[in-house]
């Protein structure tokens, strides 16, 4: 098999970079370990930034999206029994978009079959070769069958556990990592949203966040310890501890119910620089990863496709290789500002476990400053609904 670029991963980056390539005339192959099913059985993230809906517009993967989706021009902060609202129109005229990961993924594999691209799977022992040469290629295997992938570049979006982050030396290869003492249990309920707009909880018992999938399918998180396990919450204990972090307002309208997915994340923040060598390009988990507070991780991966993709097309159809070269450059400056917004909204909103009185006083006077200062929340409304790119 030949191709121009051989993507491993479907995921989010890699079939959207693959849908926008192919629409583009670009031959491209996605390589993903897992089957579709699997794939689509993840739970993740559910806010969009404008950029990421203008790239799926793109690929001809947004009529669902348009259909089904909320459209939020701002989110509620609380700190305790308080809150106030952060109108993101009032500083910058821009809204995000609510629609779940598992949905864009979705909706991105149907305009891949619907478009006659090549997404192959359950792909194993994938190796990728001289990527320092200007013949890259590939190998793998699919139910023991040997492939050999003839290619001009390789995009790794395999994600944080992924192989492609591997193939650049370790002497070249530069990783900054931050791990937080703390996890996110998370579950869906197919009840109705306790608000129409996100609630991001700081309270004294710790973080709590509510939102949405849709206007009768609920997520809320409440920060838990970082080796806890979902055996020890059942779900009325997850509604209490949830009861208790949010404004007595909304925990006395909740509606709550049954899980129908329960699952604990960690948080970390980590950065791979550089994100290319020579014929391989890093693209969203593979090269970096957010703690969820800002809800950046889909929607950076989404911005180093777009750096990625427009590169590609500038090398194809204008025979300009200027903007490949600087990909890890131009994606890392915008990487490293939302490492910093989520780090941030992160810091502002936990608790820490070895927090002193100092530190707590601290972060209240943050949250008082973000109630009292327009500045300051318009520069929270600046990165939550999307740097450009
Ligand atoms: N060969 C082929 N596929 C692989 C390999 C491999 N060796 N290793 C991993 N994969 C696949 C995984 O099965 C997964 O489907 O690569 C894909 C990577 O997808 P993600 O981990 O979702 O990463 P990405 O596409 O960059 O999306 C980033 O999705 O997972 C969330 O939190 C993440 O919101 C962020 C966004
Ligand atoms: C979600 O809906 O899963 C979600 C929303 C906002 C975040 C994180 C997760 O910051």
């Amino acid at each position: 098999m030949r191709v121009q670029v051989a993507i491993i991963g479907g995921g989010p980056s890699g079939l959207l970079l693959g849908q926008l390539l192919h629409n583009a005339g670009i031959e491209a192959v996605v390589l993903e370990r897992q089957t579709r099913e699997y794939v689509l059985t993840r739970i993740r993230a559910g806010v969009l930034e404008r950029g990421t809906v203008n790239l799926l517009e793109q690929a001809g993967a947004a009529d669902r999206l348009h259909a089904e989706s909320f459209t939020h021009d701002g989110t509620v902060i609380s700190v305790n029994n308080k809150h106030f609202n952060i109108p993101f129109h009032k500083y910058v005229n821009k809204p995000v978009t609510v629609y779940g990961q598992t949905e864009l993924t979705r909706d991105l594999y149907d305009a891949r079959e619907l478009g006659g691209a090549a997404t192959l799977f359950n792909v194993e022992d994938v190796i990728i070769n001289d990527v320092k040469s200007d013949s890259p290629s590939i190998d793998c295997k699919i139910a023991s069958e040997s492939i050999h992938i003839d290619c001009d570049y390789v995009a790794g979006c395999d994600g944080f556990h992924g192989v492609s982050r591997q193939h650049i030396p370790s002497d070249v290869r530069r990783e900054y990592e931050k791990v937080y003492p703390f996890g996110w249990l998370g579950i869906i309920s197919e009840t109705k949203p306790v608000h129409e707009e996100l609630i991001y909880a700081n309270s004294d018992r710790g973080f709590a966040l509510c939102s949405m999938r849709t206007d009768r399918l609920s997520r809320y998180y409440v920060q838990c310890d970082a080796n806890d396990s979902i055996d020890n919450w059942s779900d009325s204990a997850f509604w209490d501890e949830l009861k208790q972090r949010i404004p007595e307002q909304f925990a006395d309208t909740i509606e709550t119910g049954p899980s129908i997915e329960k699952s604990i994340a960690p948080l970390r923040s980590f950065v791979c620089e550089p994100m290319q060598y020579g014929k391989l390009f890093l693209c969203g988990d593979a090269a970096h990863i957010v703690p969820p507070t800002g809800a950046k991780g889909l929607n950076t991966a989404a911005s180093d496709v777009h750096y990625l993709y427009n590169a590609f097309k500038q090398r194809y159809q204008h025979n300009d290789d200027e903007a490949l070269t600087s990909y890890s450059q131009t994606a890392l400056k915008r990487v490293w500002k939302v490492q910093r917004f989520s780090w941030w909204m992160t810091s502002m909103l936990h608790r820490f476990p070895d927090q002193s009185e100092f530190d707590i006083n601290i972060q209240r006077a943050e949250l008082d400053f973000l109630r009292e200062s327009e500045p300051a929340q318009a520069s929270l409304a600046i990165n939550y609904v999307g740097l450009p790119y």
